[in-house]
């Protein structure tokens, strides 16, 4: 199997001066402290997403065998989650399945698929208008088994599958939660529902290797047991404490070193359209884990570095100005795809015009893979810092490697932070404001509290 390669030449200071990172400052102590770390605790508490390549097997077995059953019986799957319990599913599904694979004739594809990661009724509506709920499989995924928006999408989808169905309606339903915790399991267990379990030391933005997206990629026909087998293929890549050594471990630490020389942004560029959306699951797991207000000793930091999502070649003509140009507050990670699962020749057609005529004969895969390595080009010419992760073809092993690669780099960098990767506290402050608002029991002095702040007087009335 071919490992995917990290390039990391155009952040040192060879190839954009001093904006670049010295090959001195790569002999940072914090890089081996941060390895010994991850290894001394992986597999414990919130690193248990770490053995997920290596634990699975049973459950794996109950998965396959599942989706064959969900594949018999529904047209439809659909998941009801959010944030981490969706971001995955959507970034697997779009880079493994074919681009429009919701609209490809019945005998093309398999179950037509949904995630549902939101709460605007317009587009619940709009599910339910090209769904029939009666024929869909919906896997309800939520680790805290609590969360107002799934929880909402769940009552809103249950009440309308017993009208229909009555006590039949715990056939469409599928639910991925924690095997102790919150009242997903609970109503799992009334409702007699189908269940997997998302293992404790499994934070939502590192479940994509466990049955949070194994259960949908399944049900799509993708080879889930290659995901994990690439997964498992980079974890051993990444076993050494030597960052030269360790592709993860040294884009942490060039990670760690830009945000101390003030890069605040990591923009992730994948060139090529299934890769878009592991870009959207990167911001996630690069925001949420890194961005925190306090160390490990309390003291307060504010950590991060704000993830951006943008798409090659897309985003050239909308984004690349400012980051060949503006300030130098960036680090953009290129993804880029060494041999495309299709391709198309430009005709020919414009022999009297040369400055089309150039064009033809090639390859779109030729153009699009130029127009990274013109880019790549530019931003190094600009002194921008910048580092490209190449594919050799987006498949199964590829997509695991790819997800174990930026996870570790996240687990590292936190660690290199002396930050907590694993809890969001930010996203706790919101929810509960939400519970308040909502007169959640429980929440009456948050209510009070929001009721205490100050009036906004600020707005123009138009
Ligand atoms: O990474 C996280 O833990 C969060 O983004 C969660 O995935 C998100 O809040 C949804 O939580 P839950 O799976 O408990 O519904």
């Amino acid at each position: 199997m071919e490992a995917i390669k990290f390039d990391f030449n155009n952040m040192m200071s060879d190839f954009i001066g001093e904006q670049g990172i010295k090959a001195s400052e790569l002999d940072n102590p914090v890089s081996k402290a941060a390895f010994d770390y991850f290894q001394a605790n992986r597999g414990t508490e919130m690193m248990g997403w770490a053995d997920l390549p290596y634990n699975q097997d049973g459950v794996v077995e109950d998965i396959i065998a599942t989706a064959k059953e969900i594949n018999k019986n529904f047209e439809n799957f659909v998941v009801l989650g959010i944030g981490g319990s969706a971001l995955g599913p959507i970034a697997v599904f779009t880079a493994l399945c074919h681009f429009r694979y919701n609209d490809l004739p019945k005998e093309k594809r398999g179950l037509k698929f949904f995630v549902e990661d939101n709460v605007d009724p317009e587009r619940m509506l709009a599910l339910l208008d090209v769904i029939d709920v009666e024929k869909t499989c919906f896997n309800v995924i939520t680790k805290s088994g609590a969360t107002s928006e799934t929880m909402s999408q769940y009552l809103i989808i249950t009440d309308i599958l017993k009208k229909k169905l009555g006590d039949k309606f715990s056939k469409n339903i599928v639910a991925t939660t924690s095997e102790t915790k919150g009242n997903l399991i609970k109503l799992a267990k009334k409702e007699g529902f189908k269940t997997f379990y998302i293992p404790d030391g499994v934070g939502g933005r590192f479940s994509e290797l466990c049955p949070v997206g194994l259960l949908p990629a399944a049900v799509l026909g993708i080879d889930i047991k290659a995901m994990l087998e690439g997964a498992k293929f980079m974890d051993k890549l990444c076993s050494l404490d030597d960052a030269h050594k360790n592709p993860a471990l040294m884009a942490a630490l060039l990670s760690y070193i830009s945000m101390k020389k003030g890069k605040n942004i990591s923009v992730m560029m994948p060139y090529a359209d299934s890769l878009k959306y592991i870009a959207d699951w990167y911001c996630q797991l690069w925001g949420e884990s890194l961005g925190k207000a306090v160390d490990k000793n309390g003291k307060v930091v504010n950590a991060g570095q704000t993830p951006v999502k943008a798409l090659g070649v897309t985003d050239q003509h909308s984004q690349v100005q400012l980051y060949t140009e503006g300030p130098f507050d960036k680090v953009i990670t290129i993804i880029g795809v060494e041999k495309f699962r299709g391709d198309v020749t430009i005709a020919n057609g414009a022999e009297e015009f040369p400055d089309v005529n150039f064009l033809c004969g090639h390859t779109m895969s030729e153009l699009i893979n130029t127009e990274r390595v013109a880019t790549e080009y530019a931003l190094t010419c600009s002194k921008h810092m910048n580092n490209t992760i190449l594919l050799p073809e987006v498949n199964a092993h590829t997509i695991g490697q790819l997800l174990m690669f930026f996870q570790l780099q996240t687990a590292y960098c936190g660690e290199m932070l002396n930050i907590d990767t694993f809890n969001q506290p930010g996203v706790e402050a919101g929810k509960n404001a939400t519970y308040a608002l909502f007169n959640r029991k429980g929440y009456e002095a948050k209510k009070q509290e929001l009721e205490n702040a100050p009036k906004k007087n600020k707005a123009y009335i138009i």
